[in-house]
Protein backbone atom coordinates (compact mmCIF):
# COMPACT_ATOMS: atom_id res chain seq x y z
CA UNK A 1 0.00 0.00 0.00
CA UNK A 2 1.43 3.36 -0.39
CA UNK A 3 0.50 6.00 1.74
CA UNK A 4 0.53 9.56 0.77
CA UNK A 5 3.81 10.79 2.37
CA UNK A 6 5.44 7.13 1.69
CA UNK A 7 8.06 7.77 -1.20
CA UNK A 8 10.04 4.57 -0.63
CA UNK A 9 7.74 3.12 -3.13
CA UNK A 10 8.06 6.29 -5.30
CA UNK A 11 10.70 5.06 -8.02
CA UNK A 12 9.50 7.64 -10.91
CA UNK A 13 9.85 10.53 -8.95
CA UNK A 14 12.27 12.77 -11.30
CA UNK A 15 15.81 13.31 -10.19
CA UNK A 16 15.84 16.38 -12.55
CA UNK A 17 12.91 17.33 -13.47
CA UNK A 18 9.91 19.46 -11.21
CA UNK A 19 7.02 16.77 -9.92
CA UNK A 20 4.73 18.53 -6.67
CA UNK A 21 6.15 16.70 -3.57
CA UNK A 22 2.16 14.67 -3.32
CA UNK A 23 -0.32 16.21 -5.35
CA UNK A 24 -1.48 17.04 -9.13
CA UNK A 25 -0.06 19.45 -11.16
CA UNK A 26 -0.98 19.89 -14.83
CA UNK A 27 0.47 23.38 -17.03
CA UNK A 28 2.70 25.54 -16.28
CA UNK A 29 1.60 28.77 -15.32
CA UNK A 30 2.97 32.55 -14.37
CA UNK A 31 7.08 31.70 -15.57
CA UNK A 32 9.11 34.46 -14.77
CA UNK A 33 12.62 35.11 -13.54
CA UNK A 34 12.59 37.74 -11.03
CA UNK A 35 14.80 39.42 -8.62
CA UNK A 36 17.23 36.06 -9.19
CA UNK A 37 15.02 33.62 -8.62
CA UNK A 38 13.06 31.46 -11.48
CA UNK A 39 9.48 31.28 -10.19
CA UNK A 40 6.75 27.92 -11.77
CA UNK A 41 3.66 28.01 -11.03
CA UNK A 42 1.59 25.43 -12.27
CA UNK A 43 -2.34 24.00 -12.50
CA UNK A 44 -2.54 22.66 -9.04
CA UNK A 45 -5.11 20.22 -6.60
CA UNK A 46 -4.02 20.99 -3.84
CA UNK A 47 -6.04 18.21 -2.17
CA UNK A 48 -5.72 15.01 -4.91
CA UNK A 49 -3.84 13.48 -7.41
CA UNK A 50 -6.09 13.93 -10.07
CA UNK A 51 -7.33 17.17 -11.96
CA UNK A 52 -9.29 19.60 -10.12
CA UNK A 53 -9.73 22.08 -7.15
CA UNK A 54 -7.45 23.94 -9.76
CA UNK A 55 -5.21 26.60 -7.74
CA UNK A 56 -1.85 28.07 -8.51
CA UNK A 57 0.76 25.78 -6.80
CA UNK A 58 4.35 27.18 -6.55
CA UNK A 59 8.06 26.77 -7.05
CA UNK A 60 11.10 28.71 -7.44
CA UNK A 61 14.74 27.11 -8.57
CA UNK A 62 17.84 29.36 -9.20
CA UNK A 63 19.17 26.74 -11.84
CA UNK A 64 16.13 25.38 -13.01
CA UNK A 65 17.15 21.77 -11.81
CA UNK A 66 16.72 21.41 -8.01
CA UNK A 67 12.80 23.41 -7.24
CA UNK A 68 11.80 24.07 -4.12
CA UNK A 69 7.55 23.77 -3.68
CA UNK A 70 6.23 26.84 -1.61
CA UNK A 71 2.64 26.89 -0.26
CA UNK A 72 -0.42 27.19 -2.83
CA UNK A 73 -0.08 30.71 -4.37
CA UNK A 74 -3.77 31.38 -5.82
CA UNK A 75 -6.55 28.83 -4.43
CA UNK A 76 -9.47 28.08 -5.84
CA UNK A 77 -13.00 29.02 -3.96
CA UNK A 78 -16.43 28.12 -4.14
CA UNK A 79 -17.31 30.40 -6.81
CA UNK A 80 -14.16 29.73 -9.48
CA UNK A 81 -11.32 27.93 -10.24
CA UNK A 82 -7.73 29.14 -11.08
CA UNK A 83 -7.17 28.38 -14.83
CA UNK A 84 -4.15 28.56 -16.68
CA UNK A 85 -2.18 32.26 -16.77
CA UNK A 86 0.77 33.90 -16.88
CA UNK A 87 2.78 36.64 -14.37
CA UNK A 88 4.09 40.05 -15.40
CA UNK A 89 6.37 42.24 -13.26
CA UNK A 90 4.91 45.59 -13.21
CA UNK A 91 7.85 47.67 -12.83
CA UNK A 92 6.26 51.16 -13.55
CA UNK A 93 3.38 50.10 -11.36
CA UNK A 94 0.29 50.82 -14.15
CA UNK A 95 -2.09 48.77 -12.60
CA UNK A 96 -1.41 50.98 -9.24
CA UNK A 97 -1.65 47.74 -6.98
CA UNK A 98 1.72 48.34 -5.84
CA UNK A 99 3.69 51.76 -4.98
CA UNK A 100 6.76 53.62 -7.33
CA UNK A 101 8.95 51.89 -4.45
CA UNK A 102 7.28 48.30 -4.27
CA UNK A 103 6.09 47.56 -7.64
CA UNK A 104 4.18 44.51 -8.19
CA UNK A 105 4.21 41.33 -9.32
CA UNK A 106 0.44 40.68 -11.66
CA UNK A 107 -0.89 37.49 -11.88
CA UNK A 108 -3.42 37.30 -15.04
CA UNK A 109 -5.39 34.36 -14.88
CA UNK A 110 -8.64 32.76 -16.33
CA UNK A 111 -11.35 32.74 -13.83
CA UNK A 112 -13.66 28.98 -14.57
CA UNK A 113 -16.32 30.03 -12.59
CA UNK A 114 -18.32 27.67 -11.04
CA UNK A 115 -22.60 27.32 -9.78
CA UNK A 116 -21.74 29.72 -6.92
CA UNK A 117 -21.17 32.77 -9.26
CA UNK A 118 -22.94 34.92 -11.10
CA UNK A 119 -20.89 33.96 -13.69
CA UNK A 120 -21.51 30.70 -14.00
CA UNK A 121 -20.66 29.02 -16.93
CA UNK A 122 -18.27 31.73 -18.81
CA UNK A 123 -14.52 31.68 -18.50
CA UNK A 124 -12.93 34.86 -18.07
CA UNK A 125 -9.50 36.76 -17.30
CA UNK A 126 -8.91 38.13 -13.81
CA UNK A 127 -5.57 39.90 -11.85
CA UNK A 128 -4.17 39.16 -8.69
CA UNK A 129 -0.57 40.87 -7.40
CA UNK A 130 1.88 40.10 -5.13
CA UNK A 131 4.11 42.77 -3.22
CA UNK A 132 6.26 39.85 -1.71
CA UNK A 133 8.13 38.70 -4.45
CA UNK A 134 5.33 36.41 -5.97
CA UNK A 135 5.09 34.50 -2.23
CA UNK A 136 2.02 35.53 -1.59
CA UNK A 137 -0.59 36.86 -3.82
CA UNK A 138 -4.59 39.13 -3.71
CA UNK A 139 -7.10 38.63 -5.73
CA UNK A 140 -8.28 41.61 -7.61
CA UNK A 141 -11.56 43.23 -6.45
CA UNK A 142 -12.21 44.36 -9.71
CA UNK A 143 -12.23 40.81 -11.12
CA UNK A 144 -13.16 39.85 -13.79
CA UNK A 145 -10.98 42.45 -16.01
CA UNK A 146 -11.73 41.08 -19.15
CA UNK A 147 -15.06 38.68 -20.53
CA UNK A 148 -16.30 37.88 -24.02
CA UNK A 149 -19.20 36.27 -22.39
CA UNK A 150 -17.49 32.86 -23.44
CA UNK A 151 -17.36 29.42 -22.19
CA UNK A 152 -13.83 28.50 -23.91
CA UNK A 153 -11.75 32.20 -23.69
CA UNK A 154 -8.63 31.11 -21.66
CA UNK A 155 -5.38 30.86 -20.78
CA UNK A 156 -3.71 34.69 -21.06
CA UNK A 157 -0.29 35.21 -22.17
CA UNK A 158 0.73 38.91 -20.84
CA UNK A 159 4.11 40.20 -22.51
CA UNK A 160 5.25 44.40 -22.65
CA UNK A 161 5.41 45.32 -26.19
CA UNK A 162 7.92 47.62 -26.57
CA UNK A 163 8.10 48.93 -30.88
CA UNK A 164 7.00 51.02 -33.56
CA UNK A 165 3.18 51.44 -32.42
CA UNK A 166 4.07 52.26 -28.70
CA UNK A 167 4.98 50.33 -25.38
CA UNK A 168 1.46 48.65 -24.09
CA UNK A 169 0.55 45.45 -22.39
CA UNK A 170 -0.49 42.58 -24.93
CA UNK A 171 -2.39 39.85 -23.78
CA UNK A 172 -2.76 36.40 -26.16
CA UNK A 173 -5.56 34.09 -25.29
CA UNK A 174 -7.21 31.38 -26.61
CA UNK A 175 -11.50 30.98 -27.88
CA UNK A 176 -10.57 27.36 -27.47
CA UNK A 177 -13.51 26.04 -29.56
CA UNK A 178 -13.19 28.67 -31.96
CA UNK A 179 -9.21 27.63 -32.98
CA UNK A 180 -8.31 31.54 -32.22
CA UNK A 181 -5.91 33.25 -30.48
CA UNK A 182 -7.32 36.90 -29.97
CA UNK A 183 -4.91 39.97 -29.03
CA UNK A 184 -5.75 42.46 -26.71
CA UNK A 185 -3.93 45.57 -25.09
CA UNK A 186 -3.95 47.61 -21.82
CA UNK A 187 -1.84 50.13 -20.57
CA UNK A 188 -2.92 49.27 -16.87
CA UNK A 189 -3.80 45.45 -17.07
CA UNK A 190 -7.18 46.30 -15.96
CA UNK A 191 -8.85 47.96 -19.30
CA UNK A 192 -8.64 45.55 -22.40
CA UNK A 193 -8.75 46.72 -25.94
CA UNK A 194 -9.12 43.86 -28.56
CA UNK A 195 -6.35 43.91 -31.17
CA UNK A 196 -6.98 41.04 -33.45
CA UNK A 197 -7.06 37.38 -33.72
CA UNK A 198 -5.55 34.28 -35.57
CA UNK A 199 -6.64 31.33 -36.59
CA UNK A 200 -8.11 28.98 -37.54
CA UNK A 201 -4.70 27.77 -39.38
CA UNK A 202 -2.76 24.53 -39.42
CA UNK A 203 -3.39 22.47 -36.52
CA UNK A 204 -6.81 22.16 -35.75
CA UNK A 205 -7.37 18.46 -34.85
CA UNK A 206 -8.20 19.72 -30.65
CA UNK A 207 -9.42 22.80 -28.68
CA UNK A 208 -6.70 25.37 -29.01
CA UNK A 209 -4.93 26.39 -25.60
CA UNK A 210 -2.48 28.04 -23.90
CA UNK A 211 -0.80 30.36 -26.22
CA UNK A 212 2.33 32.35 -26.23
CA UNK A 213 3.85 35.25 -28.15
CA UNK A 214 7.24 36.48 -28.13
CA UNK A 215 10.13 37.72 -30.80
CA UNK A 216 13.20 35.64 -31.39
CA UNK A 217 16.75 36.82 -33.68
CA UNK A 218 16.75 34.86 -36.38
CA UNK A 219 20.26 33.20 -36.69
CA UNK A 220 21.14 35.12 -33.13
CA UNK A 221 20.64 38.54 -35.95
CA UNK A 222 19.33 41.40 -33.40
CA UNK A 223 18.61 42.93 -36.29
CA UNK A 224 16.37 40.15 -38.31
CA UNK A 225 13.56 39.50 -35.57
CA UNK A 226 10.65 37.27 -36.01
CA UNK A 227 8.26 36.60 -34.15
CA UNK A 228 6.86 33.07 -32.71
CA UNK A 229 2.91 32.35 -31.67
CA UNK A 230 3.02 29.01 -29.55
CA UNK A 231 -0.60 27.64 -29.74
CA UNK A 232 -0.98 24.21 -27.36
CA UNK A 233 -3.71 21.99 -28.60
CA UNK A 234 -5.74 19.10 -27.62
CA UNK A 235 -6.32 16.38 -28.97
CA UNK A 236 -4.71 17.21 -32.57
CA UNK A 237 -0.71 16.35 -31.71
CA UNK A 238 1.33 14.78 -35.14
CA UNK A 239 1.22 11.18 -33.02
CA UNK A 240 -2.09 11.77 -30.77
CA UNK A 241 -3.66 13.00 -27.92
CA UNK A 242 -2.31 17.15 -26.48
CA UNK A 243 1.07 18.69 -28.34
CA UNK A 244 2.24 21.99 -28.97
CA UNK A 245 2.22 24.09 -31.97
CA UNK A 246 4.17 26.91 -33.21
CA UNK A 247 4.17 29.87 -35.86
CA UNK A 248 6.73 32.00 -37.63
CA UNK A 249 5.86 35.49 -38.96
CA UNK A 250 5.80 39.31 -37.40
CA UNK A 251 3.59 41.22 -34.93
CA UNK A 252 3.28 44.80 -36.12
CA UNK A 253 1.55 46.04 -32.71
CA UNK A 254 -1.45 44.51 -33.63
CA UNK A 255 -1.75 41.73 -35.71
CA UNK A 256 -0.11 38.68 -36.18
CA UNK A 257 0.77 37.53 -39.63
CA UNK A 258 2.00 34.46 -40.05
CA UNK A 259 4.31 32.95 -43.08
CA UNK A 260 4.03 29.33 -42.09
CA UNK A 261 0.41 28.41 -42.27
CA UNK A 262 0.45 25.34 -44.62
CA UNK A 263 -3.80 25.37 -44.00
CA UNK A 264 -6.27 27.94 -43.26
CA UNK A 265 -9.21 27.28 -41.62
CA UNK A 266 -10.00 23.49 -40.80
CA UNK A 267 -6.70 21.25 -40.72
CA UNK A 268 -6.30 18.56 -43.74
CA UNK A 269 -5.61 15.71 -41.81
CA UNK A 270 -2.40 14.50 -44.65
CA UNK A 271 -0.99 17.64 -43.81
CA UNK A 272 -0.05 17.56 -40.32
CA UNK A 273 3.19 16.48 -40.28
CA UNK A 274 3.70 19.79 -42.43
CA UNK A 275 2.53 21.53 -39.57
CA UNK A 276 5.37 23.11 -37.36
CA UNK A 277 5.27 21.19 -33.68
CA UNK A 278 7.35 22.47 -30.60
CA UNK A 279 7.36 18.52 -29.86
CA UNK A 280 6.79 15.75 -31.71
CA UNK A 281 6.60 13.07 -28.78
CA UNK A 282 2.97 12.67 -26.71
CA UNK A 283 4.29 13.95 -23.42
CA UNK A 284 4.89 17.70 -23.69
CA UNK A 285 1.92 20.28 -23.19
CA UNK A 286 0.92 23.51 -22.30
CA UNK A 287 4.22 24.50 -23.19
CA UNK A 288 4.75 28.39 -22.08
CA UNK A 289 7.98 31.04 -21.91
CA UNK A 290 9.23 32.62 -19.18
CA UNK A 291 8.68 36.61 -18.37
CA UNK A 292 11.83 38.60 -18.35
CA UNK A 293 14.53 35.12 -18.19
CA UNK A 294 18.15 36.64 -17.91
CA UNK A 295 20.37 37.39 -20.95
CA UNK A 296 17.41 37.52 -23.03
CA UNK A 297 16.97 34.14 -23.07
CA UNK A 298 13.83 32.55 -24.56
CA UNK A 299 13.25 29.57 -21.78
CA UNK A 300 9.99 27.09 -21.88
CA UNK A 301 8.46 24.78 -19.71
CA UNK A 302 5.93 22.25 -20.76
CA UNK A 303 3.85 19.88 -18.88
CA UNK A 304 5.26 16.13 -19.67
CA UNK A 305 1.81 14.46 -19.77
CA UNK A 306 -0.75 14.31 -22.13
CA UNK A 307 -4.60 14.44 -21.44
CA UNK A 308 -5.63 10.98 -23.17
CA UNK A 309 -4.17 9.51 -20.05
CA UNK A 310 -3.40 11.97 -17.37
CA UNK A 311 -4.78 11.25 -15.00
CA UNK A 312 -4.00 7.30 -14.77
CA UNK A 313 0.20 7.78 -14.92
CA UNK A 314 1.14 5.05 -12.40
CA UNK A 315 3.32 7.27 -10.12
CA UNK A 316 2.54 8.21 -6.40
CA UNK A 317 1.77 9.98 -3.98
CA UNK A 318 2.09 12.80 -7.19
CA UNK A 319 0.86 13.17 -10.69
CA UNK A 320 2.81 14.57 -13.66
CA UNK A 321 6.04 15.69 -13.59
CA UNK A 322 7.19 19.26 -15.79
CA UNK A 323 9.74 18.88 -18.71
CA UNK A 324 13.41 20.12 -18.51
CA UNK A 325 13.40 23.69 -19.04
CA UNK A 326 14.20 24.52 -22.64
CA UNK A 327 16.10 27.99 -24.35
CA UNK A 328 14.50 28.34 -27.66
CA UNK A 329 16.34 29.72 -30.77
CA UNK A 330 15.26 30.54 -34.12
CA UNK A 331 17.38 29.06 -37.19
CA UNK A 332 17.30 29.38 -40.83
CA UNK A 333 16.18 25.80 -42.96
CA UNK A 334 15.55 25.14 -46.05
CA UNK A 335 12.49 24.97 -45.25
CA UNK A 336 12.29 28.02 -43.56
CA UNK A 337 12.79 29.38 -40.08
CA UNK A 338 12.20 26.69 -37.27
CA UNK A 339 12.72 26.49 -33.64
CA UNK A 340 15.71 24.87 -32.02
CA UNK A 341 15.41 23.82 -28.72
CA UNK A 342 18.63 22.95 -25.95
CA UNK A 343 18.15 22.00 -22.28
CA UNK A 344 18.76 25.68 -20.57
CA UNK A 345 20.30 24.35 -17.02
CA UNK A 346 23.96 24.02 -16.67
CA UNK A 347 23.82 20.23 -15.92
CA UNK A 348 27.40 20.07 -15.09
CA UNK A 349 26.42 22.48 -12.35
CA UNK A 350 24.16 19.84 -10.22
CA UNK A 351 25.10 19.10 -6.80
CA UNK A 352 24.29 15.21 -7.55
CA UNK A 353 27.80 13.62 -8.68
CA UNK A 354 28.00 12.43 -12.00
CA UNK A 355 30.07 9.39 -13.94
CA UNK A 356 30.91 9.88 -17.47
CA UNK A 357 31.50 6.79 -20.41
CA UNK A 358 33.31 7.63 -23.23
CA UNK A 359 33.15 5.92 -26.22
CA UNK A 360 35.38 6.18 -29.67
CA UNK A 361 33.61 4.88 -32.83
CA UNK A 362 31.42 1.48 -32.07
CA UNK A 363 30.81 -0.74 -35.09
CA UNK A 364 26.93 -2.60 -34.88
CA UNK A 365 26.18 -5.18 -37.06
CA UNK A 366 22.50 -6.34 -36.73
CA UNK A 367 23.06 -6.94 -33.27
CA UNK A 368 22.26 -5.23 -29.41
CA UNK A 369 25.55 -4.15 -27.77
CA UNK A 370 25.09 -3.65 -23.77
CA UNK A 371 26.92 -0.82 -22.84
CA UNK A 372 28.82 -2.02 -19.62
CA UNK A 373 29.39 0.58 -17.01
CA UNK A 374 26.99 3.09 -19.24
CA UNK A 375 23.95 2.05 -17.11
CA UNK A 376 21.22 4.25 -15.23
CA UNK A 377 17.77 5.59 -14.69
CA UNK A 378 19.45 9.30 -14.51
CA UNK A 379 21.61 10.22 -17.63
CA UNK A 380 22.47 12.68 -20.23
CA UNK A 381 23.92 10.72 -23.56
CA UNK A 382 24.94 12.40 -26.69
CA UNK A 383 26.12 10.54 -29.75
CA UNK A 384 26.52 10.87 -33.67
CA UNK A 385 25.81 7.97 -35.49
CA UNK A 386 25.80 6.51 -39.46
CA UNK A 387 23.39 4.07 -40.33
CA UNK A 388 26.01 2.73 -43.06
CA UNK A 389 23.85 -0.77 -44.53
CA UNK A 390 21.55 -0.78 -41.48
CA UNK A 391 18.03 0.26 -42.20
CA UNK A 392 17.46 0.67 -38.27
CA UNK A 393 19.71 2.00 -36.14
CA UNK A 394 19.33 3.60 -32.61
CA UNK A 395 19.76 2.52 -28.83
CA UNK A 396 17.28 1.67 -25.91
CA UNK A 397 17.46 3.12 -22.62
CA UNK A 398 15.97 1.87 -19.65
CA UNK A 399 16.21 -1.83 -20.34
CA UNK A 400 16.94 -4.91 -19.06
CA UNK A 401 17.05 -7.60 -21.42
CA UNK A 402 13.86 -7.76 -21.41
CA UNK A 403 11.75 -4.83 -20.86
CA UNK A 404 13.53 -1.65 -22.59
CA UNK A 405 12.53 2.57 -24.55
CA UNK A 406 13.48 2.20 -28.16
CA UNK A 407 15.09 4.90 -29.74
CA UNK A 408 15.45 4.29 -32.97
CA UNK A 409 16.24 6.00 -36.63
CA UNK A 410 15.05 4.70 -40.20
CA UNK A 411 17.11 5.90 -42.55
CA UNK A 412 15.47 5.08 -45.51
CA UNK A 413 12.06 6.20 -44.39
CA UNK A 414 13.70 9.72 -42.94
CA UNK A 415 12.39 8.51 -39.59
CA UNK A 416 12.69 8.74 -36.17
CA UNK A 417 10.77 7.17 -33.27
CA UNK A 418 10.30 6.09 -29.94
CA UNK A 419 9.21 2.85 -29.04
CA UNK A 420 7.64 2.75 -25.58
CA UNK A 421 5.32 -0.74 -26.39
CA UNK A 422 7.60 -2.28 -24.04
CA UNK A 423 9.19 -0.03 -21.60
CA UNK A 424 7.38 -1.17 -18.48
CA UNK A 425 4.17 -0.24 -17.04
CA UNK A 426 2.25 0.08 -20.02
CA UNK A 427 -1.31 -1.06 -19.58
CA UNK A 428 -2.91 1.81 -17.06
CA UNK A 429 -4.56 3.23 -20.46
CA UNK A 430 -5.15 1.43 -23.83
CA UNK A 431 -3.52 4.46 -25.71
CA UNK A 432 -0.38 4.99 -23.86
CA UNK A 433 1.94 2.11 -25.49
CA UNK A 434 3.00 3.47 -28.47
CA UNK A 435 5.68 3.64 -31.59
CA UNK A 436 5.97 7.50 -31.71
CA UNK A 437 7.81 8.72 -34.68
CA UNK A 438 8.93 12.07 -36.43
CA UNK A 439 10.53 12.93 -40.13
CA UNK A 440 14.21 13.69 -39.50
CA UNK A 441 16.43 15.38 -42.04
CA UNK A 442 20.07 14.83 -42.28
CA UNK A 443 22.62 16.66 -44.61
CA UNK A 444 25.48 13.98 -45.01
CA UNK A 445 24.03 10.96 -43.83
CA UNK A 446 24.38 11.50 -39.85
CA UNK A 447 22.27 11.85 -36.85
CA UNK A 448 23.14 13.52 -33.92
CA UNK A 449 20.82 13.12 -30.82
CA UNK A 450 21.40 14.15 -27.34
CA UNK A 451 18.86 12.36 -24.63
CA UNK A 452 17.88 13.34 -21.36
CA UNK A 453 16.58 9.95 -19.71
CA UNK A 454 14.90 10.40 -16.09
CA UNK A 455 12.80 7.90 -13.59
CA UNK A 456 9.98 8.31 -15.78
CA UNK A 457 10.71 10.46 -18.61
CA UNK A 458 13.11 10.33 -21.94
CA UNK A 459 13.52 13.86 -23.92
CA UNK A 460 15.41 13.31 -27.11
CA UNK A 461 17.04 16.03 -28.66
CA UNK A 462 18.01 15.26 -32.26
CA UNK A 463 19.87 17.09 -35.33
CA UNK A 464 21.09 20.09 -32.44
CA UNK A 465 17.49 20.26 -31.11
CA UNK A 466 15.70 20.97 -34.64
CA UNK A 467 13.21 18.01 -33.52
CA UNK A 468 12.42 17.01 -30.00
CA UNK A 469 10.28 14.17 -28.99
CA UNK A 470 9.35 13.61 -24.69
CA UNK A 471 7.85 10.97 -23.62
CA UNK A 472 6.92 9.37 -20.22
CA UNK A 473 8.22 5.56 -19.74
CA UNK A 474 7.60 3.57 -16.08
CA UNK A 475 10.36 1.19 -16.37
CA UNK A 476 11.38 -1.11 -13.26
CA UNK A 477 13.64 0.62 -11.02
CA UNK A 478 16.29 -2.05 -11.93
CA UNK A 479 15.88 -1.41 -15.85
CA UNK A 480 19.05 0.74 -16.30
CA UNK A 481 21.06 -1.08 -19.13
CA UNK A 482 22.29 0.99 -21.97
CA UNK A 483 22.46 -1.00 -25.08
CA UNK A 484 22.85 0.01 -28.87
CA UNK A 485 22.03 -1.54 -32.03
CA UNK A 486 21.76 -1.90 -35.78
CA UNK A 487 19.54 -4.16 -37.64
CA UNK A 488 19.60 -5.23 -41.42
CA UNK A 489 23.23 -3.84 -41.96
CA UNK A 490 26.05 -2.45 -40.36
CA UNK A 491 26.08 0.96 -38.24
CA UNK A 492 28.46 3.57 -37.04
CA UNK A 493 28.17 5.10 -33.77
CA UNK A 494 30.74 7.61 -34.68
CA UNK A 495 30.70 9.07 -30.61
CA UNK A 496 29.23 8.43 -27.52
CA UNK A 497 29.25 9.97 -24.37
CA UNK A 498 26.83 9.48 -21.43
CA UNK A 499 26.87 11.18 -18.24
CA UNK A 500 25.19 9.52 -15.21
CA UNK A 501 23.28 10.99 -11.78
CA UNK A 502 21.77 7.46 -10.64
C1 LIG B 1 -4.65 22.99 -20.68
C2 LIG B 1 -5.86 23.46 -19.88
C3 LIG B 1 -6.04 24.97 -20.01
C4 LIG B 1 -6.78 25.30 -18.76
C5 LIG B 1 -6.18 24.35 -17.76
C6 LIG B 1 -7.14 23.86 -16.72
O1 LIG B 1 -4.13 21.78 -20.23
O2 LIG B 1 -7.02 22.78 -20.31
O3 LIG B 1 -6.69 25.37 -21.19
O4 LIG B 1 -6.58 26.65 -18.40
O5 LIG B 1 -5.70 23.24 -18.49
O6 LIG B 1 -6.48 23.08 -15.76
Amino acid sequence: MTTPNDTSLDTFRPALHYAASNTWLNDPNGLIFHEGIYHLYYQNNPTGTVWGNMSWGHATSTDLLAWTEHPVAIACDEREDIFSGSIVFDRHNTSGFGTAQTPPLVAVYTSAYKAASEHHGIQAQSLAYSLDGGYTWIKHAGNPVLSRGSAEFRDPKVFRYDGDAGSYWVMAAVEAADFQVVLYRSDDLKTWELLSSFGPANGTGGVWECPDLFPLPVDGDPENLKWVLVVNLNPGGPNGGSAGQYFVGDFDGTTFTSSTTVTEGLQDPARLEEYRWLDWGRDYYAAVSFSDAPDNRRLMIGWMNNWQYANEIPTAPWRSPMSLAREVSLRTTDGGPRLVQQVAADLSTTTVPSTLFDLEAVVVSNEALVLDGASGSVQCIHLTLTPGSADEVGLVVRGNGIEGTRIGILPAQGRIFIDRRNSGQVDFHESFASIDSAPIETSDGSYELTIYVDHCSVEVFAQGGLLTLTELVFPAATSTDVSLYAAGGTATFDSLSIKRWA
